[in-house]
């Protein structure tokens, strides 16, 4: 890739650390984040414009708190010290820090200096979001204070000539009144970045880089239909053209008319020509009789990976599998404060590349969710396809509860397209993160005309989230809940009850396996 303005972000176990990354980004410059331990060395080589110091949980004066080189602040690389790193900048360059009384936690006034360049173009007095509990009581003698509030008396400091500052509150929140604008500032006016960062400037060097890389060797890529693996194929087919070869698995989990809609699209839309493998039988057969989740996850998982190599080996001579790792996937993997414990198996292709000597290629894997759209958009895949929710890896069987059979399969289809329909009818499909129905093996008694039913259970689920980690239910509307009722009651042989589910993730997850 061509030489682009990196901003390095330091983490130090902030909650906001990959929000910090997203902004920056959102005002052209890239960004990637770094454990805080990184040495003096490598960032050198990485040769940042800024750093940035994220916040964290720790004090600074705790037993094993995390602290960077200290060589750092002689590279003469611009500076900026969020909460923690704020505290962090003044306990190494001799202020001082206390423990305050209360924390300081939610929304505050600010007093700044707009002759700061940190500052410049901002009303003096704004709004600014708080989260500390120890405070800066005196800052290093080449600092001065350039914003203030009623408890925090050195809640901004900088450095000019050596331009490195800090604050104390969380420009990256959106609590933060014009906090997008503080960041264009350190990274335009003060690190003296030019903007690159764009859908446009993305791809032309992705597509050159992926040229370079895999020269005239074949790559496969699995395409689910999904945003992810739809960008992928889209840009790794504009990059090798033919030698890119993409296949879709029916694993008979789809849902109503989706394998079909995803290899017609792709043909219509962008000439792709992508294999369709219909492995709706040998799926379901190894799932007949199972009924717990996990197992269910498994087999599925499993069984991909065995047609896929079989595909793989048909075609000969592959080089590279392309998949659609992104950036919160690469951070999760590489942070040692990733949870342990294992509340899913998600399934994909890992372990596959090793068997069979495949090297991998990540295309995506620097990007949020909300890039990958954008870039998405820029390659002209409609807007359909790029707002698509998203849908599990292991597809119905984890949204019928107990045995998968057909005819559950058939029942679960009607009434998810049913709710799906009315809601994108009433415009809320891209106001919710996930939609779908969920087919309950508990039968209940009904009435219909003078007759006595017992049938199944469907519940709707509907939930708001950012990134799938956590989640709230959606509030949706009445009507809308009675008409979608209504309409699956009325249309769908086999059920006589629904019933709506108003958890939020934690504590129960979005799935219901
Ligand atoms: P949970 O149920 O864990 O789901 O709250 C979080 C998000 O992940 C999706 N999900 C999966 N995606 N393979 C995937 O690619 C899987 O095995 C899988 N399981 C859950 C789920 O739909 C939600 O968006």
């Amino acid at each position: 890739m061509n030489q682009r303005d990196i901003i390095l972000v330091l983490d130090f176990g902030s909650q906001y650390t990959q929000l910090i990354a997203r902004r920056i980004r959102e005002v052209g410059v890239y960004s990637e984040i770094v454990p805080y331990s990184i040495s003096v060395e490598e960032i050198k080589k990485i040769n940042p414009r800024g750093l940035v110091f994220s916040g964290g949980p720790a004090s600074v004066y705790g037993v094993n708190s995390p602290v960077p080189d200290g060589e750092i602040f002689s590279l003469n690389i611009p500076i900026l010290g969020i909460c923690y790193g704020l505290q962090l900048i003044c306990s190494m360059l001799g202020g001082k820090i206390k423990q305050a009384k209360v924390r300081e936690f939610g929304k505050a006034e600010m007093f700044l200096d707009s002759n700061s360049n940190l500052f410049s173009g901002l009303n003096e007095k704004i709004n600014v979001w708080m989260s500390h509990s120890d405070i800066v009581t005196e800052i290093p003698d080449s600092f001065k204070i350039i914003a203030r509030t009623e408890a925090s008396q050195f809640c901004a400091i900088e450095d000019s000539k050596k331009r490195i500052f800090g604050v104390q509150f969380h420009p990256e929140v959106v609590h933060t009144e014009n906090g997008i604008n503080i960041f264009k500032n350190f990274v335009y006016k003060i690190c003296e970045c030019s903007g690159t960062w764009s859908p446009k400037y993305f791809i032309d060097n992705k597509i050159e880089e992926i040229n370079k890389i895999v020269g005239n060797k074949k790559v496969i890529c699995a395409i689910s239909g999904g945003v992810d693996s739809t960008v992928l194929a889209v840009l790794m087919n504009k990059a090798i053209g033919k030698n890119l070869y993409c296949f879709h698995i029916n694993n008979g989990v789809m849902r109503e008319s989706e394998s079909e809609d995803v290899v017609s699209s792709f043909r219509k839309f962008f000439n792709i020509d992508i294999d369709y493998i219909d492995a709706t039988e040998e799926f379901l057969s190894r799932l007949a009789g199972v009924e717990d989740p996990e197992m269910k996850r498994k087999i599925i998982g499993n069984t991909f990976i065995e047609i896929f190599e079989r595909e793989a080996i048909k075609i000969g001579n592959i080089a590279y599998l392309a998949q659609g790792t992104l950036y919160p996937d690469v951070i999760e993997s590489s942070s040692a404060t990733s949870p342990s414990v294992k509340i899913k198996s998600h399934h994909n292709v890992g372990g596959l590349p090793e068997k069979m000597h495949l090297k991998l290629i990540e295309p995506l894997r620097e990007l949020f969710k909300d890039e990958v759209r954008k870039i998405g958009s820029e390659l002209k895949i409609p807007e359909e396809m790029l707002n698509r929710h998203p849908f599990p890896g292991p597809g119905l069987a984890v949204r019928i509860i107990g045995e998968v059979t057909r005819e559950k399969l058939e029942i679960l289809r009607k009434a998810d397209s049913i709710f799906i329909e009315e809601i994108k009818k009433a415009d809320l499909y891209k106001d919710i993160w996930q939609a779908f129905a969920v087919l309950l093996p508990v039968q209940t008694v009904g009435v219909m005309g003078d007759e006595r039913t017992y049938e199944n259970v469907i519940a709707l689920r509907a939930v708001s989230s950012v990134d799938g980690m956590t989640a709230d239910w959606y509030k949706m509307p009445l009507d809308l809940l009675e008409k979608v009722s209504n309409r699956i009651i009325n249309e769908v042989h086999g059920i006589n009850r629904v019933v709506y589910d108003i958890s939020s993730k934690p504590p129960a997850t979005i799935e219901w396996e």
